[in-house]
């Protein structure tokens, strides 16, 4: 059968169709948007919450009448979220009792290197790894499987939840906050017709699902008041990158990206998420008489079209009014962005496909390969150039935040303006990014294409901070006491 598909023009190729029957499709909007719970500490200290998350396989249900089993940190689908201060410190205990190695990454997080979520640094089942993090940037965050070339399938199977940092100084700007800060993790499954999950990667191009979940309930609804609220969304997906709108033309006023508040709030019509970049955005309902219904759109984009979706991802109902006193001030932070030395480096990273791999600057992932030496306290930029034509690449650099300078040459979307860690590389793309490296973080990190059937074969590869820096290898797991 495999030979059969080699004949198929590459068009046809890149498409699941001949390979699978679709999911059970679930009615949509039948299901009450679920919040993931908030993980308390098993202890605290002056200056230090410790967390302890267990990995391990369960069955949930999720499409009406099936059970699934999935691969989940508590066992359940995303994960718990944890909830800290800036400045404060979190060590986060994960144990591993699954049949599958696993590394844990906590994306956007400026994490020592030996707790980074290193993919050759596995826990493997039987042992578990405290992890430190120093939670030194207000933003929102997320948690996810890191384990080299299995990201995809252990992140597929469940193995992702989120982690907001909040600043108690934004309480001031009196954005929405409590029950109206809502996270919402987007992630696209494909289901047997018995509820499996069916990871199916179409020859390492990329796994795209039929049935979109957030927080884990498909196309759910979620019962709103009329006045404002502010949503933190994360593409939680393997493959699928989304153009976000809301059925009414409504505005998505963005207040965030990837690395916290942006200067000011832009409010767009369509805003694009790559895997792994977040965006907030406040949606002010109190115009809407009660009734109202509007649904979050994927208006769709090139190159995800693997099966014919309606577009649709959630609904929002609008049942009650409510008094609000919450704004969306003019004015959200500075952003003291990094000034551009009069010299700088520059580097060049080509993201392509060779010879039936994912490549950066032609290369797949060697653990003893350095691609770049930015020096402790630099700053350099990047220029990250897509000659893969038919694909896109959310490109994420470990470790700093980095602006954009450009997109093709003009200025990034008004909602990338902000500090981010991913961007979305489309076809043909060419991106620039001005990144600071830390002194206090020397070491190696990694730079991977967010695809991650892509990251998996082999779009990944790691920069090095400094002379020598900390060993990401110092720290292993250690075995569960028998
Ligand atoms: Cu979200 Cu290296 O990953
Ligand atoms: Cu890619």
């Amino acid at each position: 059968f495999a030979g059969g598909a080699l004949l198929l023009p590459i068009a046809l190729q890149r498409r699941g169709y001949s390979l699978n029957a679709g999911s059970p499709q679930p009615t949509p909007f039948q299901v009450n948007l679920p919040i993931p719970p908030i993980l308390k500490p098993v202890r605290s200290d002056a200056n230090t919450d410790y967390y302890e998350i267990k990995m391990q396989k369960s069955r949930v249900n999720i499409l009406p009448g099936l059970t699934t089993e999935v691969w989940a940190y508590q066992g359940m689908v995303p994960g718990p979220t944890i909830v800290q201060t800036l400045g404060r410190k979190s060590v986060v205990r994960f144990i591993n009792h699954i049949d599958v190695s696993t590394s844990i990454h906590l994306h956007g997080m400026a994490s020592q290197p030996q707790y980074d979520g290193y993919p050759e640094d596995l826990i493997l089942p039987g042992y578990y790894k405290d992890y430190h993090y120093p939670n030194n940037r207000a933003a929102m965050l997320w948690y996810h499987d890191h384990a080299v070339h299995t990201t995809a399938r252990n992140v597929y199977m469940g193995l992702a939840g989120m982690y907001v940092v909040q600043d108690p100084a934004e309480a001031a700007l009196k954005l929405p906050q409590g029950k109206y800060d809502v996270p919402l993790i987007i992630q696209d499954k494909l289901f047997a017709s018995n509820g499996s999950l069916v990871f199916n990667d179409d020859n390492h191009h990329g796994l795209m699902g039929d049935v979109i979940l957030v927080n884990g309930a498909p196309f759910p609804r979620m019962a709103v008041s009329a006045r404002k609220y502010r949503f933190r969304v994360v593409n939680g997906s393997n493959s699928r990158a989304y153009k976000l709108a809301l059925s009414n033309k409504a505005d998505l006023i963005a207040i965030a990206s990837d690395g916290g508040l942006l200067a000011k709030p832009e409010p767009t019509k369509e805003l694009i998420i790559g895997m792994a970049e977040r965006y907030e955005f406040v949606i002010d309902f109190s115009a809407y008489p009660i009734g109202t219904q509007i649904v979050l759109q994927n208006l769709g984009l090139p190159n995800n079209t693997d099966y014919d979706l309606t577009g649709q991802i959630m609904r929002f109902d609008v049942v009650s009014r409510e008094a609000d006193d919450s704004t969306v001030p003019t004015t959200l932070r500075d952003l003291k962005l990094n000034k551009q030395p009069s010299r700088v480096i520059e580097r060049r990273w080509t993201f392509d496909h060779r010879s039936e791999m994912w490549v950066i600057n032609g290369n797949t992932w060697d653990k003893n390969r350095i691609d770049a030496d930015p020096g402790a306290g630099g700053t350099e930029i990047w220029n990250f150039q897509n000659n893969s034509r038919e694909w896109f690449h959310p490109v994420h650099v470990h470790l700093v935040d980095f602006q954009i300078l450009s997109r093709d040459g003009k200025p990034p979307f008004p909602y990338e303006r902000g500090w981010k860690d991913t961007v979305y590389l489309g076809e043909n793309n060419n991106i620039r990014v001005l990144a600071k490296f830390d002194e206090e973080r020397q070491g190696k990190y990694i730079i991977h294409c967010h695809n991650l059937v892509h990251e998996d074969h082999d779009m990944m590869t790691q920069y090095q901070i400094g002379t020598t820096g900390i060993d990401p290898m110092s720290a292993p797991a250690k075995p569960l006491p028998a």
